[in-house]
């Protein structure tokens, strides 16, 4: 038998509704803050994420699929959104009758990482993006947006953990700080970390392994390093924040794990056994300089995105009920090939209405035509058999009341929707209640 990959995961019929319902309400909140959806290809040019030699995330250096196509060139499946739409705003360039361009997209990432609960090699993230101002009050309406979409969920044992990286000046100044630092500890440094000192040792206060060790507590902080003007700029990310309402907690250890963010950064953590170590279902920041590093004009930008898989395990976690029942409208049972091919023709008249129904393809008996009614939890039974055909009747069987009556068979579409326009079953067809 052949299997799915290593890291992938089939989304079953039975779960696609919650994801769709998921998705559905990610965008209409997307929409709320004015962000326009973007889609862009699997795959990228490789260049686009191994533009820089120096770069220490484990996703750039370690987790990329890459591969050449048949003309020879590299290709690279898409580890993350930022990028790929980045390069898309500067090819198309958006940023010229919009200068505050807000994007947003869903969809699947590629990373090879070792697989575990809430970590997969093909994922899905919704992102956003805002180029074109370095307002802090931007920086907050990412944040306000994901917290939006969590209390929409549901979402309660939610945490909001924020930190700056400032300016460039800063960052040069914590980075000289750092280095000097950890050099007199190089010898009791992590492989990984020996590595980040040379080329990024911020990333060395994000390591699990080295940040457990006694020294760590010392090591210099990020607000001793910060220009004026970074100070200023997280203050009113602060003073934002706060005014709307949003709690969070300022962590000076948070650097991401991305190598091109500058200014805010954040993570919004689900607290959970479900998700274990992978519980961080949001992080992004600023990103500056990252524009202008592809070639694009020198624009300010900030975004986040979520891992839609850690998202819905955690809606899941917490027992939200997105959708209720798959619930079929009308079941059609024919007897006999005359019936078999009226039922044909009426349920696409019915379906052309919006009433959900189907038939019994392969024509089994009477009973295991009523065993498939119930497995698609019809609401409506109906049985045709030959003397229905002659008299032009049929008879229906309400499942919810358990009430049965012969109807003219024009007259059963109007049954139908008068029935699902009362009640709250019509859920997410012709009228649909359930939110
Ligand atoms: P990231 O933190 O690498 O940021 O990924 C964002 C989210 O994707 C994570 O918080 C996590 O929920 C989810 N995620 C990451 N890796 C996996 C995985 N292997 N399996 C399942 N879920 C995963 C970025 O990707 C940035 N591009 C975010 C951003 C947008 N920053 C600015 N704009």
């Amino acid at each position: 038998m052949i299997t799915k990959p290593k890291g992938t995961e089939d989304i079953l019929p039975g779960e696609i509704r919650e994801w769709v319902k998921i998705e559905e309400f990610i965008r209409r909140v997307a929409s709320l803050y004015n962000f326009k959806e973007i889609r862009t290809p699997i795959f990228e040019s490789g260049e686009l994420f191994h533009r820089n030699q120096n770069d220490s995330s484990d996703m750039v250096t370690k987790e990329t699929y890459d591969f050449f196509d048949k003309g020879q060139r590299q290709l690279t499946l898409r580890p993350e959104g930022t990028a790929p739409v980045v390069r898309a705003l500067i090819e198309h360039k958006l940023y010229i009758d919009n200068p505050v361009s807000k994007l947003f997209y869903i969809n699947q990432t590629f990373r090879y990482e070792r697989p575990q609960k809430g970590r997969q090699r093909q994922f899905h993230q919704f992102g956003i993006e805002a180029y074109g101002s370095n307002d802090p009050l931007l920086d907050v309406e990412c944040i306000a947006l994901a917290c939006t979409i969590l209390k929409g969920l549901g979402l309660k044992n939610v945490r909001v953990r924020l930190n700056t990286l400032g300016d460039e000046t800063s960052r040069n100044n914590y980075r000289n700080a750092l280095i000097q630092y950890f050099e007199q500890y190089e010898d009791n440094l992590c492989t990984d970390c020996k590595e980040r000192l040379k080329k990024n040792p911020l990333r060395i206060l994000d390591c699990k392994v080295d940040s457990k060790k006694e020294y760590f507590a010392n090591a210099p902080k990020i607000s001793d390093y910060l220009t004026d003007e970074s100070k200023k700029h997280f203050e009113k990310v602060i003073e934002g924040l706060s005014a709307l309402g949003i709690e969070y907690e300022a962590d000076e250890r948070l650097v991401r794990g991305l190598d091109y963010y500058t200014y805010t950064v954040f993570e919004i953590e689900y607290n959970s056994t479900a998700l274990g170590s992978q519980n961080v279902i949001c992080g992004g920041g600023r990103y500056n300089n990252l524009i202008k590093e592809l070639g694009g004009p020198d624009l300010p930008a900030v975004g986040l995105a979520f891992g839609m898989e850690r998202l819905i395990l955690a809606v899941r976690e917490e027992g939200i009920k997105i959708v209720g029942e798959d619930k079929l409208h009308l079941y059609l049972i024919a007897l006999g090939n005359e019936a078999h091919t009226l039922a044909s023709k009426l349920i696409n008249q019915y379906r052309l209405q919006g009433i959900s129904s189907d038939i019994d393809y392969l024509e089994g008996s009477l009973k295991s035509q009523f065993k498939k009614a119930d497995r698609n939890k019809a609401i409506f039974t109906a049985i045709l058999g030959e003397d229905e055909v002659k008299n032009g009747t049929i008879n229906m069987k309400n499942n919810v009341t358990n009430m049965q009556e012969t109807i003219q068979i024009e007259n059963v579409q109007q049954y139908i929707v008068s029935y699902l326009n009362h009640h709250s079953h019509c859920k997410g067809c012709t009228k649909n209640t359930e939110e």
